[in-house]
């Protein structure tokens, strides 16, 4: 009702989500819209040539299925019931009913931050772009109101993968969107900067004990506490805990979140006087270290470098353009050995925040902000992945993006 009364009215957000509907509908362009985890590349669901825009403009591979987005549980059960559509012999045709483990979670985290996988009912009005040959499929609800608004309004489930190009830190902001995709899409919806700031945790309670296939805005702990979810099992690999499995959520095989600096990850467990010892080394190899340099801190890091005094840091404020309040960069002198200007380094330092919700608000914009001061290495500062909540979900990320070596 709410959403009619805004249509009738012509608002300026009501005209853009009918635009951004009307090319959903009509085109084979994506349409890049903000949801509460990151920002979302759509395309109508039902029709092939509308996701094949999708892999088209990102350059993703085609084997990396995508996540359905629905509105509401009716959106969904339409797609698990393709041939029961207003048909009076519907009671010929079995129910597909939503599988009851996922229950528990549907009631308590959505509309939000998380992926349910599903089996594809023969007959689907899913495009088989989407599901790249699997037989299940992954469907969320957003909580964003734009996105759901979108949606109802395309009167569509639409795929969605984060409107990052391929291999890319996921987009937090529309900006992050036209950094990577402009020139390949028309539209860009743009809500601010996602409040999450990690995609969706995607889990399959279609296998016995169920899993989660990707950690991500619910904490698994969250997650074990809802019925049939006790035993949940860790279905990804990133490292350092030990799954025997291969990765079976396909897009985690692949190279992701990466900038163009090289990431040098500190895991929690470092020992900070190994850190210092490693960061000033860099620093003081005036002959192959890096001349830019990025500190991305959380925790515990203090910056114990050979660095210019606090005056000198306060002139030379230079803060990463971002809508992120958290993110704090300013670039900070530091003298690498000997006189020449050639040899002087310069620092950045974002500093996150200490607690994971904010850490995984700002993540991407960091390593995306660093990259736009063309760092040549950004030094992070990890945390402890059992800590639970949002934790597991920055640090399965961080270590992507830093690689196997790149870790300390
Ligand atoms: O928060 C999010 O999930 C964001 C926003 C836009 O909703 N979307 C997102 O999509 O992160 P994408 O495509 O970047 O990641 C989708 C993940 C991939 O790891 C993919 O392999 C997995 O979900 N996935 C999708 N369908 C699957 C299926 N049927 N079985 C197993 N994994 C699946
Ligand atoms: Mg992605």
């Amino acid at each position: 009702e709410w959403w009619e009364k805004e249509r009738s009215q012509k608002t300026p957000e009501s005209k853009a989500i009918e635009e951004a509907a009307k090319l959903l509908q009509s085109s084979d362009i994506p349409v890049a819209f903000p949801t509460e985890t990151v920002y979302g590349l759509g395309a109508d669901a039902t029709r092939s040539s509308s996701v094949q825009g999708i892999y088209r403009a990102k350059q993703r591979p085609s084997d990396n299925p995508l996540i359905v987005h629905v509105d509401s549980l009716d959106m969904l059960q339409r797609v698990l019931n393709p041939n029961s559509q207003g048909s009076p012999d519907s009671t010929k045709t079995p129910h597909n009913a939503l599988p009851s483990i996922y229950k528990p979670l549907i009631d308590r985290f959505w509309p939000g931050a998380l992926t349910i996988i599903l089996p594809n009912p023969s007959g689907s009005v899913l495009a088989p772009e989407v599901t790249s040959g699997l037989t299940t499929f992954g469907a969320r609800m957003p909580s964003s109101p734009l996105a759901r608004l979108l949606i109802h309004a395309t009167d569509r489930p639409l795929a969605a993968p984060s409107a990052n190009a391929s291999t890319k830190p996921s987009p937090t902001t529309a900006q992050h969107v036209y950094h990577d995709l402009k020139g390949r899409i028309e539209l860009i919806l743009d809500g601010g900067a996602s409040g999450v700031g990690v995609e969706s945790t995607v889990v399959d309670g279609l296998c016995n004990p169920p899993a989660i296939l990707r950690p991500g805005g619910i904490g698994i702990e969250e997650i074990r506490q809802c019925e049939g979810w006790e035993n949940v099992a860790v279905g990804y690999k990133d490292g350092t805990l030990d799954v025997k499995e291969v990765p079976r959520a396909p897009g985690m095989k692949y190279r992701h979140y990466s900038p163009k600096a090289r990431v040098v990850l500190f895991e929690s467990t470092s020992n900070p006087a190994g850190v210092a010892k490693h960061v000033q080394a860099d620093l003081k190899d005036t002959a192959i270290g890096a001349h830019k340099i990025g500190i991305i801190r959380t925790r515990n890091w203090k910056l114990g470098l050979e660095l210019a005094s606090e005056d000198d840091i306060a002139n030379t404020m230079n803060p990463i353009s971002s809508p992120i309040e958290k993110l704090i960069s300013f670039p900070i002198p530091v003298l690498g050995s000997g006189n020449s200007s050639s040899r002087t380094k310069m620092a950045y330092d974002c500093h996150l925040g200490s607690d994971a919700v904010s850490i995984a608000h700002g993540l991407f914009a960091a390593l995306r902000g660093l990259d736009e001061l063309d760092v040549d290495v950004i030094y992070v500062e990890g945390v402890s992945d059992r800590e639970g909540d949002l934790a597991a979900a920055v640090m399965n990320r961080l270590r992507k993006a830093a690689g196997a070596e790149m870790r300390v």
